[in-house]
């Protein structure tokens, strides 16, 4: 029997969220939807994320070894949520859906204004995981804003909503 990996995700919910963004040839940033991220190393920190290889975000991480990934507050809700139903080579999503971005200090790619968190990074490493690629990348600048309340993906990636 194969496994209802969607009913598991949905049992855990909520998971985590975030915007990644990245550099597309063109200067212009892409932004998508993601929940596969986690910590993997404290010293020197370091981040894994996983991408579908259909997706345009994963081309871009790969042209330019490098990403954001901004944790973002209620008042994108709907805007980041539309960031994970739409690609970016059809889409300039950052203006489509009104989400402003800033520069980073160290690379060249955008953060989202409306962080929580967002953390500059550098791709160290790559491992081919099936249908994902899962990317490995030290965090090289962290921004923080405490005042923000921030979402996460519910009903396993149905909806976004702050705890
Ligand atoms: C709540 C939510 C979470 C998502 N998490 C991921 C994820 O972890 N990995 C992934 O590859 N796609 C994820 N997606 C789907 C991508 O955001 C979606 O395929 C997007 O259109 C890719 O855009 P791009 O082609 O511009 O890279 C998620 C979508 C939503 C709505």
């Amino acid at each position: 029997m194969p496994i209802n990996v969607s009913a598991v995700q949905k049992a855990l919910s909520p998971n985590p969220f975030c915007l990644i963004a990245t550099t597309k040839p063109d200067g212009d940033t892409n932004l998508m939807a993601l929940s596969w991220w986690t910590f993997v190393s404290n010293q020197p920190a370091t981040i894994a994320v996983c991408l579908s290889k259909k997706g345009f975000s994963g081309e871009l991480i790969k042209n330019t070894s490098e990403f954001t990934l901004s944790v973002v507050g209620d008042e994108l809700k709907s805007a980041a949520f539309s960031c994970g139903t739409c690609t970016g080579r059809k889409v300039n999503k950052a203006k489509e859906f009104g989400i402003e971005l800033v520069n980073s200090l160290i690379v060249k790619t955008k953060i989202v204004k409306a962080l929580k968190v967002a953390l500059e990074c550098k791709v160290i490493n790559s491992v081919d995981v099936n249908d994902h690629i899962m990317f490995i990348a030290e965090i090289v600048e962290a921004h923080i804003n405490p005042e923000v309340s921030h979402l996460y993906a519910f009903n396993g990636y149905a909806n976004l909503s702050t705890i």
